[in-house]
């Protein structure tokens, strides 16, 4: 054991950054790691912006509606109350730390997304709201002296009778373990994305903190709520790249490739349907017309106004040949959020004792079965906020810690003995291409029986045949398998379509399966820490 922090935290994204922030704040002793570069995270790709109803015709009980109803059932009433509410001192808390959004004459400026009755959107920098909010708070951590190792990869919760002792890291230059000590351990992972291969992710969403709440015994939720962004670049040969739903929000329409608007045929909000039913009804305009793209059209707005509100999008189709202003933009769907993830109480408690998940890795329930866009970073410093209330100044009494799932209503786990996997067809250890390919084709936008029962035992062979990960790449590897095999058992044990989660063999919503699918996993005896 290297050395005793009164907080580790796992992740450089707005989450980790923040949690960080404000413990630094309190006087604790912080800790933050990060597998990769500080700002590598998908905080500094976010485009659109981050919801708050904090405009003049506006209310946070409006902003609730409009979670809930796009929660398709399952949203946790009392924790999305705690996210709408808080909006406006958590904003605050971003602008004392440096974040400058855009503002015109009146204020802040605001703009619409799908299933928003208001606009509500802040942004900055136009469409780069996550580059100046990573920007800002790395500048931040770095002056208030929290202790941050790059290119340090968790690779283990450590847990000492019952309770979380600290993390084993992986230094991914020099290929050293170590071992840090800290009762409380927040992971700040982020998604897991890329378990899929069309994804607007950054290679850092491969699932981890997932994968290392699961293995030392703490609940997941949730899994098989992946949400898949209706407009992403799609250019033969080009990198996905996110069109923002705010290009929409600002009155993009959407063509298939017989030239038709389609989204008036699925919903009356047109292209500001939520976003799984926009995304589905891409979905199936490819199918119908045999394409791989449909079209974004927002050439009413003139190039000036374009290169102003959304200065990277516009000048990345330009590096590409488009101008928005005359060309229609090729767009298909990609994996874009992961509702699921460690199950955690309003306070960012997870089921371990000592340890917390904030941000896109928690599943704190209040985006239900659809999230409600420009609603994730506003969960992470609402979350972030309340986690290290609850470390360093709780409430008095303390809340108490999410009680643990009955074994009863938890799902069985996915075995993972070759015994087990009848069904899958290729033998031996799997690279990420062919998790990431077999998710994408089996455990998509839209699923059905057949198609997961061999998807479930094609990832449980493979999970079965995986060595002891050594270094990035393996614990990468490992961990989008367990969040796949997570993601495909659950998508199979649910037989309804509710939200992003749509099996055309159930395609409707059932009452009896209005509520979550939780993983437990029995961890195997861990050594105390030397
Ligand atoms: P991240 O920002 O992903 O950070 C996770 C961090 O954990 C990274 O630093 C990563 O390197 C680190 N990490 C991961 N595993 C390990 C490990 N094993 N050891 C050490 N470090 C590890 N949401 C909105 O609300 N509004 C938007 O406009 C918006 N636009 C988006 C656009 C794009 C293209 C994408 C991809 C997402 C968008 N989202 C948006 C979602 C939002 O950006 C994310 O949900 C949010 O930024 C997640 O923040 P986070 O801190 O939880 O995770
Ligand atoms: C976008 O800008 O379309 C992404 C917004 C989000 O995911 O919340």
């Amino acid at each position: 054991m290297t050395r005793r922090y009164d907080l580790l935290v796992v992740g450089s994204g707005i989450a980790g950054l923040y949690a960080a922030i404000q413990a630094q704040e309190r006087g604790a002793s912080v800790l933050l790691v990060t597998k990769g570069g500080i700002e590598e995270a998908s905080t500094r790709y976010a485009q659109g912006g981050i919801a708050a109803a904090v405009g003049h015709d506006d209310t946070p009980e409006a902003h609730l509606r409009d979670t809930i109803e796009a929660g398709a059932g399952l949203v946790d009433e009392d924790a999305a109350r705690i996210l709408v509410e808080g909006a406006a001192e958590r904003i605050a808390d971003l602008v004392r730390y440096g974040v400058q959004f855009d503002a015109t004459e009146g204020g802040v400026a605001l703009t619409t997304e799908a299933a928003h009755s208001a606009p509500r959107i802040l942004h900055a920098r136009g469409d780069q709201t996550g580059l100046e909010i990573e920007l800002s708070l790395t500048a931040l951590a770095r002056r208030e002296g929290v202790t941050i190792l790059e290119h340090t990869l968790a690779d283990r919760v450590l847990v000492e009778d019952g309770r979380t002792a600290g993390v084993e890291v992986l230094d991914t230059e020099t290929a050293e373990h170590r071992r840090y000590a800290a009762d409380r351990v927040v992971l700040a992972t982020g998604g897991a994305g890329q378990m899929y291969r069309v994804t607007t992710n950054p290679p850092v969403s491969t699932g981890d903190g997932v994968a290392l709440a699961y293995d030392s015994g703490a609940e997941v939720m949730d899994m098989e709520f992946t949400q898949f962004h209706p407009t992403a670049l799609h250019l033969e040969g080009a990198p996905v790249f996110l069109i923002s739903e705010a290009v929409r929000g600002e009155g993009a329409q959407l063509f298939n490739a017989r030239g038709e608007r389609f989204m008036p045929r699925y919903h009356e909000a047109n292209e500001l349907a939520p976003r799984d039913v926009v995304a589905r009804a891409t979905h199936r305009e490819l199918r119908e017309t045999a394409a791989a793209q449909v079209f974004l059209d927002i050439t009413d707005r003139d190039s000036s106004w374009l290169a102003a509100r959304f200065p990277k999008i516009y000048r990345t189709c330009l590096d590409h040949g488009l101008d928005m202003a005359k060309d229609r933009i090729p767009v298909s769907p990609a994996a874009h959020y992961t509702m699921g993830g460690v199950r955690t109480n309003t306070w960012g408690e997870t089921t371990l004792p000592g340890l917390f998940a904030v941000g896109e890795v928690a599943c704190t329930g209040v985006h239900g079965a659809n999230r409600l866009a420009s609603n994730s970073l506003l969960e992470t410093v609402i979350f972030a906020n309340r986690t290290v209330q609850r470390l360093f100044d709780p409430p008095s009494p303390p809340p108490p810690p999410p009680a643990r799932t009955p074994e009863a209503n938890c799902l069985a786990e996915a075995p993972t003995t070759t015994a087990d996997t009848a069904g899958a067809s290729a033998a031996g250890a799997p690279t990420i291409d062919q998790v990431q390919e077999l998710m994408w084709t089996d455990v998509s936008i839209e699923r059905d029986g057949p198609r997961l029962e061999t998807a479930v035992a094609q990832l449980n062979a493979w999970a079965a045949a995986l060595a002891t990960p050594e270094d990035r790449p393996g614990y990468e590897l490992r961990a989008a398998l367990t969040c796949g095999r997570l993601a495909a058992t659950a998508a199979l044990a649910r037989e309804e379509s509710r939200g992003a989660h749509f099996r055309l063999d159930y395609p409707e919503p059932r009452d009896e399966w209005r509520r979550h699918l939780v993983f437990r996993h029995q961890p195997d005896q861990q050594e105390p820490p030397a």
